[in-house]
């Protein structure tokens, strides 16, 4: 089953992961198998690499400057060629990161008591951008992973200036589909609401499914939305800052000319290597989703095989799995004692919102093998 797959993101040496120096190795002890965090383990994309060491290599690590490095068009295309969204150029903005970009905007579209809306369990560090800004809390639970968007029309009705979208979603890898897109556009648009998408996750958009760009669905969509993407997630560049606005309209372009400096500017080497990647990543993001694809089935099995109670939905998109560990009965937060006794770390459910009590995320973009490894210890801390 694992002959296609491409062998440099299969054979992966935990020795050598090991010397890695980001969060994810380097957080916990030496002796803990970190699938926690949404780094990827994979070798980055040799068109990545190259770009990095040709910078490196010309003392090239300056102030970045994308338009003349050809970013909005290289996005464009890439978009285009790989999901048929029209994007134009001129609407392509460059921001740091994505969480830094969504709180600057919201910063501008917000004051301190406004009430946000976010979809629960979610991608926890928007709690505290709402937090951040002294807004109010808004919660829409998901429904069985789905949008409610009614749920979400009642909250703008009753005053709600925004919506932080998370499509795909993180932590469940759902994606919302085009009517559930163009339901929230229409309600939004008719309360004055902004859509802020989060669509970072989207490239890793797995087989037999289908990323709706929130932008594409309608005019109302795209007069109340920005979209929020970056290569980070999909070839593994956290690290190098760089991520990207879209807008699709003068209002929703004006409020990104609003941005202050800072907010505005992502790093060089970030810069770079995103260019390098839509540009030229396409084939090893193939070869990354047939791996994912891989994984979330072997997943699915080995859970079958060796904890047939904890539910599991596989990802959609992306290399996060939200583990149902209620069975289990390891209390509100499984991933304290996976740590403990299984010497594993996920992240632990609570922090995605109170639907995540007894939850908790694994991260399977890995080889097969240390999926295997993580399931194991999963399986000995409950003894197993
Ligand atoms: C939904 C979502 N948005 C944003 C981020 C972080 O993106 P950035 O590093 O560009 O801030 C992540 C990282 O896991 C994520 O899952």
């Amino acid at each position: 089953m694992e002959a296609s797959l491409n062998p440099e993101l299969t054979n992966l040496s935990l020795e050598q992961l090991r010397l890695r120096r980001s969060a994810k190795w380097r957080y916990y002890d030496e002796d803990v198998l970190p699938a926690w965090v949404a780094e990827m383990d994979f070798p980055l994309a040799a068109p990545v690499k190259i770009a990095l060491a040709e910078a490196v290599e010309l003392d090239d690590t300056g102030y970045g400057y994308p338009d003349p490095l050809g970013l909005a068009a290289a996005f464009a295309d890439f978009a285009k060629a790989r999901l048929g969204w029209e994007v134009d150029p001129a609407g392509v903005g460059s921001i740091p990161d994505v969480v830094n970009g969504l709180t600057s905007v919201l910063r501008l579209i917000s004051k301190p008591g406004d009430r946000v809306i976010i979809n629960t369990p979610v991608y926890h560090p928007f709690f505290g951008i709402i937090e951040e800004l002294g807004c109010e809390l808004a919660e829409v639970p998901l429904v069985d992973g789905e949008l409610d968007v009614d749920a979400i029309d009642a909250e703008f009705r009753r005053g709600a200036v925004a919506i932080i979208l998370c499509s795909p979603h993180n932590p469940m890898g759902t994606l919302p589909t085009e009517a559930q897109l163009g339901a929230l556009a229409a309600c939004a648009a008719a309360n004055g609401a902004w859509v802020l998408s989060d669509e970072i996750h989207w490239p890793l958009t797995l087989p037999g499914a289908r990323h709706v760009p929130f932008l594409s669905v309608s005019p109302e969509a795209r007069e109340r939305g920005i979209a929020f993407v970056s290569a980070s997630k999909a070839f593994n560049l956290a690290g190098l800052c760089c991520a990207q606005t879209v807008t699709a309209s003068e209002r929703a372009a004006e409020l990104i000319a609003k941005l202050p400096f800072a907010a505005a500017h992502a790093g060089h080497l970030g810069l770079l290597a995103t260019v390098a990647a839509y540009r030229d990543g396409a084939p090893w993001l193939d070869d990354v989703i047939a791996v994912l694809d891989h994984n979330r089935a072997l997943l699915a099995d080995l859970l079958a095989a060796k904890l047939p109670e904890v539910a599991y939905a596989p990802p959609r998109a992306g290399y996060l799995a939200w583990l149902d560990l209620r069975p289990l009965d390891l209390g509100e937060d499984p991933s304290e004692a996976l740590l403990e006794r299984g010497r594993v770390a996920l992240n632990a459910g609570p922090t995605f919102g109170p639907q995540g009590r007894g939850f908790a995320r694994l991260n399977i973009g890995t080889s097969p093998a240390l999926v295997e490894e993580a399931v194991k210890r999963i399986g000995e801390a409950v003894g197993r």
